[in-house]
């Protein structure tokens, strides 16, 4: 139908006689000319109708916003002082000759440049509208691009495209399952996958050597700004690959994607050990564009008095860390307290905190709430220490050390960011040496990545300490964002067995659960690796989104719902029948209502 994309246009068509297709943007009615704003994918061009037109301006005047019109028309140059700057088509108009409406809209649920007014529920509500807005256009054609660079990159590097199951059992990844019930096998259920994580190392079982897949995966978890129940991973296992093998094809990837959709040339990958990065940054996925750290200050706090320091001091479970903020000694008491709230959240029990007035005039120079209860000589060999200046502000966490790093290592981000002391720019690292196992509450171990993973120890050194074992695993981060994370696994039954054991999986449950793949490990199972990147956080990353619901074209709310279908939806009690389902009472009336 068209000859030409609305956005298309230049000062290269002049005087070409085109045809258009799209939506109304905008329609103003100027002293007897009609000025019509054609949007399509590409962008927006203006269009005029005189009256001369006859029957084509009659119709023109009676368009409105969002209607779909056929136009054909001659480029033009528009006047001088006509020209807008702002628009890319803006040195241009297209003098109307027919106009024919393919289609006319009822009154738009919003408008789309008023969309920030109306709040996100109409926009999902309306989403094929919110997704006409060109921002929405632009991040999923940005999604388009890298996963067809994506596919090219992993083509070229040998790897199969090879697609898993959907309907299958539990693959542990740290999330609650989405099941579906079985109607041909009563009272049982699938599991949707969380990951292809078991299969993908059966293809490798079975010679497949290079695997990959843009695939969907499905973890009923609480939800954040950067997680969906239903995302897609970039899914990646190789065979006779270590760690650096694994690795650096990863890393060779993600830098031709920056390189080929936004001209960037990502800078060097350092590589942190886990330890380090909570101990510096208070967290496994640490933003190098803040220079900020923490630092320990458990030894100096051994010599106070302060029982809210020293206890934590004395523990070797807890810790005492400070976290300088150049030039924060203007961050006011009303702000003081909202980060003490804000902390309080990850368990804090207080933020202590020192502001450095005047360095020189020693102790006395210092404003605080906590340096009563300290010797001068140790406020002193503390602001040494932390590299203190005048004009800062010391923030302090005393706590379990876990409840120390959530905090601290969530107010330097946000911190950070209220005080403008987030660089420009990109900051990637990996993230190794990771724990085999966390400890919970309870006293029970839990996968620090999944139980798949291989120690980097042997069986019997990983079953003596399980608190200390390291494992094989590696993570991207990106500006403080997981992008990815994988790891070598185990591919000896033996060791599965072990780690089965460690996690306190009884030898019944472990063969219920995952006997499929002990067995296949016994069948010439190769050496093997891989890692899956968050596609939907990659391009939150590179189109700058603030949320993850912005670059996937129909996302679930923050209670894992669509509000376009309304799904999760009743189905009628003759299903419930089939699938040897009855609700219990509450629900049964709600479910037998459909
Ligand atoms: P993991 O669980 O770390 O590893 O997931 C890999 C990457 O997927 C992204 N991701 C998510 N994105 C959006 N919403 C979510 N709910 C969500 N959960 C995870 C993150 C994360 O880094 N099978 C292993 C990978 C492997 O070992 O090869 C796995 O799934 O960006
Ligand atoms: P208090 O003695 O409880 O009045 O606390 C004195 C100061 O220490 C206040 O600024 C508290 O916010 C701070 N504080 C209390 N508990 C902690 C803690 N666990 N970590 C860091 N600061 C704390």
């Amino acid at each position: 139908m068209r000859s030409h994309y609305c956005g298309a246009l230049s000062t290269s068509n002049i005087d070409e006689t085109v045809t258009l297709c799209g939506w109304v943007d905008r329609r103003r009615d100027h002293g007897g000319v009609i000025f019509l704003d054609m949007r399509d994918r590409q962008g927006v061009v203006q269009v005029v109708f005189d009256p001369d037109t006859e029957e084509h301006f009659q119709r023109a005047d009676r368009v409105r916003s969002e209607y779909v019109l056929k136009i054909t028309g001659r480029v033009r140059a528009r006047g001088e002082g006509t020209v807008n700057p702002a628009m890319a088509t803006g040195q241009i108009e297209v003098l109307g000759k027919e106009l024919e409406i393919l289609n006319a809209a009822a009154t738009p649920p919003f408008q789309l440049d008023e969309h920030t007014a109306v709040g996100e529920e109409v926009r999902l509500r309306y989403r094929y509208m919110d997704l006409r807005r060109h921002e929405m256009q632009e991040r999923l054609a940005l999604r388009s691009k890298i996963t067809t660079a994506v596919r090219n990159f992993l083509d070229a590097e040998g790897f199969l495209d090879i697609e898993t199951p959907i309907l299958t059992r539990a693959t542990p990844e740290g999330a609650r399952d989405y099941l579906v019930p079985s109607r041909t096998h009563p009272g049982q259920f699938f599991a949707l996958p969380q990951s292809p994580q078991l299969f993908k190392q059966l293809l490798m079982v079975a010679g497949f050597d290079r695997y990959y897949q843009i695939a969907k995966c499905f973890r009923d978890e609480d939800l954040r700004a950067d997680r969906q129940p239903e995302f897609t991973q970039i899914d990646i296992e190789t065979s006779f690959m270590d760690e650096a093998g694994i690795m650096d094809i990863a890393e060779r990837m993600v830098r031709g994607l920056f390189k080929s959709a936004l001209d960037v040339d990502l800078p060097e990958f350092p590589s942190m050990p886990y330890a380090e990065a909570m101990e510096r940054f208070g967290s496994d996925k640490p933003d190098l564009r803040i220079d900020m750290e923490l630092v320990s200050v458990d030894d100096l706090m051994q010599q106070v008095d302060f029982k809210v320091f020293r206890g934590p001091a004395d523990d070797p479970a807890g810790r005492v860390a400070a976290l300088r903020v150049p030039g924060g000694a203007s961050i006011s008491r009303k702000e003081i307290d909202d980060y003490t709230s804000y902390v309080a959240v990850f368990g804090a029990k207080g933020l202590a905190w020192v502001k450095v007035n005047d360095l020189a005039a020693g102790v006395e120079g210092l404003q605080s709430p906590i340096l009563k209860f300290m010797p001068d000589a140790v406020v002193l060999e503390m602001m040494q220490r932390l590299g203190a200046a005048d004009g800062d502000i010391i923030f302090f966490g005393a706590d379990k050390t876990r409840v120390v790093n959530d905090a601290l290592g969530a107010l330097r981000l946000k911190v950070a960011e209220d005080q403008g002391l987030v660089r420009e720019g990109w900051a990637p690292l990996w993230v190794v040496d990771f724990p085999m196992f966390e400890e919970d509450s309870d006293g029970s171990w839990t996968p620090l990545h999944h139980p798949f993973t291989a120690p980097s120890c042997s069986a019997e050194e990983m079953q003596a300490s399980p608190g200390t074992a390291l494992s094989r695993a590696y993570d991207m981060v990106l500006n403080g964002t997981e992008l990815g994370g994988g790891s070598v696994r185990i591919h000896q039954r033996d060791m599965q067995e072990a780690v089965f054991r460690a996690l306190e999986i009884s030898d019944e449950e472990a063969s219920e659960k995952f006997g499929f793949l002990l067995q296949a490990l016994q069948y010439g199972a190769p050496p093997h690796g891989g890692l899956a990147f968050g596609l939907d956080r990659l391009i939150m990353l590179m189109t700058g989104s603030p949320s993850i619901r912005d670059v996937i074209a129909f996302p679930k709310t923050q209670t894992a719902a669509c509000l376009m279908t309304d799904a999760p939806g009743n189905v009628s009690a003759q299903q419930l029948r089939e699938l040897n389902i009855r609700l219990r009472q509450q629900a049964e009336n709600k479910g037998e209502q459909g």
